[in-house]
């Protein structure tokens, strides 16, 4: 039994994504389907020796010509040097503009992926593949592709949507165990975002699927890619509502860059924290109720996510914190722009909130 659910709106062209199980072996089929002259893997070392020769062999078994390109796993593949290497290859491959670029791995792979298929003869399709719950619940759909530099992540890229998306729940089954709690956070956000309902089953019945209950994460990757769907429809260059997704981003990403991206936080537990943060924040200006951070928290705790300061082994400096969360910008009598909170399922974007109260807010909270 599969899923699917249509991505459309704006001026991209409408595509599928499919979430279901079995979906690596018929990723041949799939494939096939769109009539490619031939389909090239893109993958990384760690997943391609997992999964790539399943979906080599689909894709062959398709007739479909085919191969495979690997970049080392982790962030640091998301670089000029990676990027030049995969399309070297595709250039030494003698793809066409009528080939297909097959993205199998989690969010690097996805982003160093599709943004070699942008670039590639000004552009060739792709199909999405992700491994990893992050890449299911967020990266794969939506169409933002991008590399980092070392003056920032993400910074050179392109909005190129994937012409499908095969989500299988049964790739997570080898995903370490910290790695689906970091992708559940990006779950739970959707949940905070618009859908309350879905964020209380989360943090109850749904729980199980933090720990890789195969039924709970189905349930779960369908709903948050209905609401990842529905808002890159109606905003795909993120003019405004698309930019609800950051919830819980700038605070993440604060504490993120101060621990400079290192092993202490993941980037979902970052985020958890940080749409734990927004909550309390937003109950501290009285924008919602105390409550609702409160709820907003134990569904969050509910993973095994963590949702305070105190629970990550570093002390953070406020001013640090806030120089980060302006972008690295003098931010003294500034203004920042947060995602807020009225209630779990609907919150909004402030473009002027006051530098000097978060601050104190950050003060509040434990750091120094
Ligand atoms: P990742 O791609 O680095 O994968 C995490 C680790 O899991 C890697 O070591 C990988 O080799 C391994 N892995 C992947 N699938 C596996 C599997 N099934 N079994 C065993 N191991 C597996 O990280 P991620 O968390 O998937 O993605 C993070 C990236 O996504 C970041 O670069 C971020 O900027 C990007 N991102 C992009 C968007 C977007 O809209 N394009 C959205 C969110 C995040
Ligand atoms: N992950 C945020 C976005 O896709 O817009």
């Amino acid at each position: 039994m599969t899923t699917t659910i249509p991505v459309a709106g704006g001026a991209f062209a409408p595509y599928e994504v499919v979430v279901g199980r079995g979906l690596l072996k018929a990723a041949g089929a799939e494939v096939a389907a769109l009539k490619p002259t031939r389909a090239f893997i893109v993958s990384d070392e760690t997943v391609a020796a997992i999964h790539g020769e399943t979906v080599r062999a689909s894709l062959a078994a398709e007739g479909l010509a085919t191969g495979l390109v690997t970049v080392p796993a982790g962030e640091a593949s998301k670089s000029f040097e990676q990027l030049e290497a995969v399309l070297d290859r595709l250039l030494a491959e003698g793809l066409d503009r009528k080939s297909m670029v097959v993205a199998l791995g989690g969010g690097v792979v996805g982003d160093l992926a599709g943004l070699a298929a942008a670039l590639f003869m000004r552009g060739i399709d792709f199909v999405q593949v992700p491994t990893t719950l992050l890449a299911q619940v967020d990266s794969s759909v939506g169409g933002k592709t991008a590399i980092d530099t070392p003056r920032g992540k993400n910074l050179i890229g392109a909005f190129h949507q994937p012409r499908r998306v095969l989500a299988d729940i049964e790739a997570l089954a080898t995903l370490p165990m910290r790695q689906v709690r970091s992708g559940w956070a990006e779950v739970l956000k959707h949940g905070l975002i618009c859908d309350a309902a879905f964020f209380d089953w989360l943090g109850n019945e749904g729980a199980a699927g933090a720990q890789g209950d195969p039924d709970a994460l189905e349930r779960a990757v369908i709903r948050s890619v209905e609401i990842k769907a529905q808002i890159v429809g109606e905003d795909e260059k993120e003019a405004g509502r698309r930019a609800l997704l950051n919830l819980g981003h700038t605070f993440g990403h604060a504490l993120e860059a101060e621990l400079a991206f290192g092993e202490t936080l993941t980037h979902g537990e970052a985020v958890a924290l940080g749409c734990a943060m927004a909550f309390r924040y937003s109950a501290q200006q009285g924008l919602c109720a105390a409550s609702e951070a409160e709820r907003a928290e134990a569904g969050i705790r509910a993973a095994g996510l963590p949702t305070r300061l105190s629970d990550v082994e570093h002390t953070f400096a406020a001013d640090a914190l806030i120089a980060r969360m302006a972008g690295d910008k003098k931010a003294e009598g500034g203004r920042l722009t947060l995602i807020l909170a009225r209630a779990v399922g609907d919150v909004f974007t402030d473009k002027n909130v006051d530098a000097e109260a978060v601050r104190a807010f950050l003060i509040e909270e434990g750091a120094a």
